[in-house]
């Protein structure tokens, strides 16, 4: 690591990228209001390319409302039941930047995959280091802590699948995004098996996950009375839209999801699961990819929508290279700008350590 003292070093090397490297800093840094964003539009990238707006969106409705704040993000630990693992370092290491982060995040969210194979004693390794924070902090269970008991130890660590909080005037919602069909019972298949059914990258017999129906209702409810120009900022494991549904690099009820939460002005939707940097916008819904602190998966073989940065892997000998953390600025007008913290900062494009606004 390079910044050996613990804090958030992000030096300025150059990187290569592709056509992003034609966006100035002024472009990245410099717009925090629906004008100058409609300026980047026009100006900077070809006009009447509509997929460009991802990276310029910002609240349309400017709310007085709101305290700026900052929160960090962690996920995708993947910490196994072996005493010193490589694994148990960088999540400590990633637990440790956000604690020495100035100014210190409000909280932080982790967004599923703790542990390895769904052992209460990887859960609890994670929760020991997750205790360790400054700041409170909110989980949601991914795929992997999940189906060996179906989630009952992850419940009785950490609580309810499904909460919202409000802060500073913002609305942050997290699901259980990995909720899989039964598959298992017409098999017969115990308790592992199904477990390692779902580890598989690509489960065939598994089928898609979601909130499903019970979730769905749980998010009606649960916004029904915020405010349509309240920002909101939702967490969920799995990406909410088709990224690559053979590796659930999806949610199957994400098009219900969506329509949920079409009223809102600016929704910044941020998942773990897929380990690496990856963008998309669907109407007032800015899509954020974030890294692991455990390994980087490959991206899958389709294109990416605009903007298609992707993570750096320059080091292959590195096992650190383009695993980090994450935090968020969420500004007055209730945009937020989220920043990607490698271990490595040379495994992340230019443009995204400079804040990519949601
Ligand atoms: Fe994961
Ligand atoms: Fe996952």
């Amino acid at each position: 690591m390079e910044d050996k003292d613990k804090k958030i070093v992000v030096p300025d090397k150059k990187i290569i990228f592709d056509e992003k490297e034609k966006i100035s800093r002024r472009d990245f840094l410099g717009l925090s209001a629906k004008g100058a964003a409609a300026t980047m539009i026009a100006g900077v990238f070809a006009p009447g390319v509509g997929s460009m707006i991802g990276l310029g969106s910002v609240a349309e409705a400017a709310t007085k409302k709101i305290k700026p704040f900052t929160f960090a993000v962690l996920t995708d630990g993947h910490l196994y039941d072996i005493k010193d693992h490589r694994f148990d370092g960088m999540f400590m290491d990633a637990v440790n930047m956000v604690n020495n982060m100035k100014p210190r995040p409000d909280m932080v969210v982790y967004a599923g995959d703790i542990g390895q194979s769904g052992l209460k004693s990887e859960l609890l390794k994670g929760k020991a280091m997750l205790d360790k924070l400054k700041m409170p902090y909110k989980v949601i269970p991914g795929e992997h802590d999940w189906y060996l008991d179906m989630g009952k130890a992850w419940r009785g660590l950490f609580g309810d699948e499904n909460w919202s909080i409000n802060h500073n005037g913002v609305h942050v919602i997290g699901m259980n995004s990995i909720k899989i069909a039964d598959f298992w019972t017409g098999p017969g298949l115990t308790n592992e098996e199904r477990m390692g059914r779902v580890l598989e990258l690509e489960c065939n017999s598994c089928g898609p996950w979601g909130v499903e129906e019970e979730g769905l209702e749980w998010l009606k409810k649960d916004v029904k009375k915020v405010k349509p120009d309240t920002p909101i900022i939702f967490f969920s494991h799995s990406p909410l839209w088709d990224y690559y549904p053979r590796w659930n690099f999806a949610t199957k009820d994400a098009p219900e999801i969506r329509d949920i939460l079409r009223k809102f002005d600016n929704v910044m939707a941020i998942h773990g699961h897929v380990h690496q940097v990856v963008f998309n916008k669907i109407g007032n819904i800015s899509s954020i990819g974030t890294s692991s602190t455990s390994w980087p998966w490959p991206y899958p073989p389709v294109d990416l929508p605009y903007p298609n940065i992707r993570h750096n892997r320059l080091d292959p000998g590195d096992f650190k290279d383009g695993m980090g953390g994450h935090h968020l600025s969420v500004a007055e007008d209730g945009s937020g700008t989220m920043y990607y913290d490698p271990f490595n900062p040379s495994a992340i494009p230019e443009a995204v350590k400079r804040g990519v606004k949601l």
